[in-house]
């Protein structure tokens, strides 16, 4: 979230320099492309991700858009998924000294970005990505390939304003000082946020998911916070890889849910002190998680606004954010 675009190669800044841009809630402007707007340095990631990726039939997809719980969902989906080798309850589970997201890489803001040309091919499979691309900017082998998962989280839009504000606050550097929260609201609506229009990104996944029900698998932060047992447990069968009896008898889900919970992942010490290869520290991933917090910060103004926006753009979709 920190690069700008002095880092580009001059193929993509000559090609990014041709794009709608507006000024962007950090340091960097956003671009628009297909759509949605985007930072300079991960939108190099993308064209590149999209450029290069090959996508294979056992890849898992984790998608979300920026504070809607990829955080959580990138540790829930690494301890399900890797529970043979790494076994829950042992004192080297990788969760306790690695943040979420050194364990699952972004793929344009990570994989892709500044450059680099990973070797994407030679890590075992399944090989499990997330990314916050929109789906219309998913690299064509991805939306061609019959068997990959995609798993898609959304949040609701008040929550993830009021999160992608603090977030983004707390990367400004103190010279540039905290972004007046009526401004940024506005241009959220207006749909110029990091990978906005956020009613678009959700939409797009909630048709896909209603379309083909085997390769993606929607979910929602305030269901999995209600209910995260229901999901995990959905999760776990989505991926083909459901709980067994004896691991129903061992308490196994309960054992992922306690290790991934906000409270046991924000209080290990790679979470308060660490920081992640980008620059980013950890602890800026974890504020307070929870459902409804937009209510100390949005005015009544700004929620009927918003209200109406999403009744707006989910009109006749089935989607209830
Ligand atoms: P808040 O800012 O509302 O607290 P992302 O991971 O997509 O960047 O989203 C960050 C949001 O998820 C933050 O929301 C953060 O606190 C919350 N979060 C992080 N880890 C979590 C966890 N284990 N369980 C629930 N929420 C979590």
């Amino acid at each position: 979230y920190l690069q700008q675009e002095d880092s580009l190669e001059y193929e993509y800044k000559e090609l990014i320099s041709t794009l709608p841009r507006q000024n962007g809630w950090l340091a960097s402007s956003l671009y628009q492309y297909q759509g949605f707007w985007h930072a300079a340095a991960y939108l190099q990631g993308l064209i590149s991700c999209q450029k290069h990726f090959q996508a294979r039939d056992s890849d898992v997809f984790l998608i979300t858009t920026p504070k809607s719980g990829t955080t959580w969902l990138k540790a829930l989906i690494f301890a399900l998924m890797n529970r043979k080798q790494n076994p829950i309850s042992s004192t080297t589970h990788p969760l306790l000294t690695h943040n979420p997201h050194d364990l699952v890489p972004f793929l344009e803001i990570k994989l892709y970005a500044l450059n680099q040309k990973p070797d994407i091919a030679s890590l075992p499979s399944p090989r499990l990505f997330s990314t916050h691309m929109p789906y219309v900017s998913l690299p064509e082998s991805v939306k061609s390939c019959s068997r990959c998962k995609l798993v898609y989280l959304c949040r609701n839009p008040k929550d993830t304003f009021v999160s992608l504000w603090h977030f983004t606050n707390k990367l400004r550097t103190p010279e540039m000082g905290t972004n007046d929260i009526g401004g940024v609201f506005n241009r959220f609506c207006n749909g110029i946020s990091l990978y906005g229009p956020f009613w678009d990104h959700v939409l797009e996944y909630w048709n896909v998911s209603k379309d083909n029900p085997e390769g993606a698998l929607f979910l929602r932060y305030e269901d999995m916070k209600e209910k995260p047992d229901v999901h995990l447990r959905r999760l776990a069968k989505f991926l083909n890889c459901p709980f067994t009896a004896d691991e129903e008898e061992l308490g196994l889900v309960d054992e992922i849910l306690r290790l991934c919970s906000f409270d046991h992942l924000s209080c290990l010490e790679v979470n308060k002190s660490g920081k992640l290869s980008s620059g980013e520290e950890n602890n800026a991933f974890f504020r307070r998680g929870e459902v409804g917090d937009w209510k100390n910060y949005l005015s009544l103004e700004m929620l009927d606004k918003v209200d109406r926006i999403t009744a707006k753009k989910f009109s006749g979709s089935g989607l209830f954010l």
